[in-house]
């Protein structure tokens, strides 16, 4: 297993890349762990998991919630955990935001750590300490920062994720590219999901690579005061638009990634739109939309990134570099509206 170790402000993150799920051993004994998942990943991978303690969850964004978390917490009693249990997540983001998110609640905090099994959980989800779940319509709207004391990386469960959830992993890739990385952009030109797919060698780089872009980001701004927000990109209108209509999170990042590249030509003089657009849908995602530009943006004046009249938006300079940029709400509605 290659390991690598990042320090956060408050602990330290072990992370094995190009690992096997088989080795989870390694990193803590069975008595001690309590793994918590989804019917999906369990049973696609029960033969992995046997003669470990297994919380199985049901699937899905509709179980983030407050109800799942007591549910944790009574089999938590009754399985008798206390502090000196691990709490193992091991499934996508809706998995591994519960399982952070219940660890730092219960008995004021357990330690824990993941195995994220889809690949935006590789990339994205599992990363950065955020843990919690959604209240109503409100994502993510109570939480907790506190960082997993490991990461496991075994691309191998990729193999019985399905193909929309691959295409959700590649439309946070594409916006590691676009924000920082002009030669991950390159590659990705170069293959298409089923390259990465079929190579498992490539596919475990490309994971890694951008595990550790985010991770990087996340070092120098844990608290999301400057450079983390870069991470936003495509998400501010990508987030009005899943909010109105029925995307999943890559399509609305797509789509929003899109409108956000178009928008730095117009305000940055970014010339290389075409190429954004042309790899988003390379990878089976969604581009320009016809949407109800008015009612999306009345969503999107309420965003969390908006202070009074300007929006802090996600903008190009050029491929690979992204920048923050005040833009007033007024001149945003007005190119928004012309786009
Ligand atoms: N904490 C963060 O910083 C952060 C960042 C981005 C997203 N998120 C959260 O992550 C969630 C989205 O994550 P997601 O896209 O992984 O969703 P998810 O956890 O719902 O997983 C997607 C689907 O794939 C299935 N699945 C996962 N791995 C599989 C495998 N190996 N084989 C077969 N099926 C598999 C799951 O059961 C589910 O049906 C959202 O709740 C979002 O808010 C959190």
């Amino acid at each position: 297993m290659k390991h690598k170790r990042y320090q956060f402000s408050t602990a330290a993150t072990d992370v094995y890349f190009d690992a096997s799920l088989l080795q989870l051993g390694k990193l803590v004994g069975k008595q001690q762990a309590i793994i918590i998942t989804d019917d999906h990943v369990y049973k696609a991978h029960a033969s992995r998991l046997k003669g470990w303690n297994c919380i199985v969850l049901k699937p899905g964004e509709a179980y983030k919630v407050q109800a799942t978390i007591d549910s944790i917490i009574e089999q938590l009693i009754t399985m008798e955990a206390d502090r000196k249990t691990t709490l193992v997540g091991i499934g996508g983001g809706v998995i591994t935001d519960i399982t952070g998110y219940v660890a730092s609640v219960y008995m004021r905090g357990l330690p824990f750590g993941f195995v994220p099994t889809s690949l935006l959980g590789m990339v994205d989800a599992s990363i950065g300490g955020k843990n919690g779940i959604d209240v109503g319509v409100y994502k993510n709207m109570v939480g907790i920062i506190r960082q997993p004391q490991f990461l496991l990386y075994d691309v191998s469960v990729l193999k019985t994720l399905p193909d929309a959830e691959w295409r959700n992993g590649f439309a946070e890739i594409i916006k590691h590219a676009c924000i920082k990385d002009a030669a991950l952009f390159s590659l990705l030109e170069k293959n298409g999901l089923a390259g990465f797919q079929k190579n498992k060698k490539l596919l475990a780089s490309l994971v890694e690579r951008n595990a550790t872009i985010k991770i990087k980001v996340v070092q120098r701004d844990e608290f999301e005061k400057g450079e983390r927000r870069l991470l936003n990109y495509g998400h501010t209108l990508g987030h009005a638009l899943e909010n109105q209509y029925e995307l999943s999170h890559g399509q609305a990042v797509a789509i929003g990634m899109t409108y956000a590249a178009a928008l730095s030509a117009k305000l940055n003089g970014f010339k290389q739109a075409e190429r954004v657009v042309k790899v988003i849908s390379q990878y089976g995602l969604p581009t320009y939309a016809s949407f109800d530009k008015q009612k999306v943006f009345a969503v999107l004046k309420m965003d969390k990134k908006r202070e009074r009249k300007d929006i802090h938006y996600i903008l190009l300079e050029k491929i690979g570099k992204g920048v923050v940029q005040s833009v007033p709400l007024q001149q945003l509605e007005k190119n928004f509206q012309a786009l």
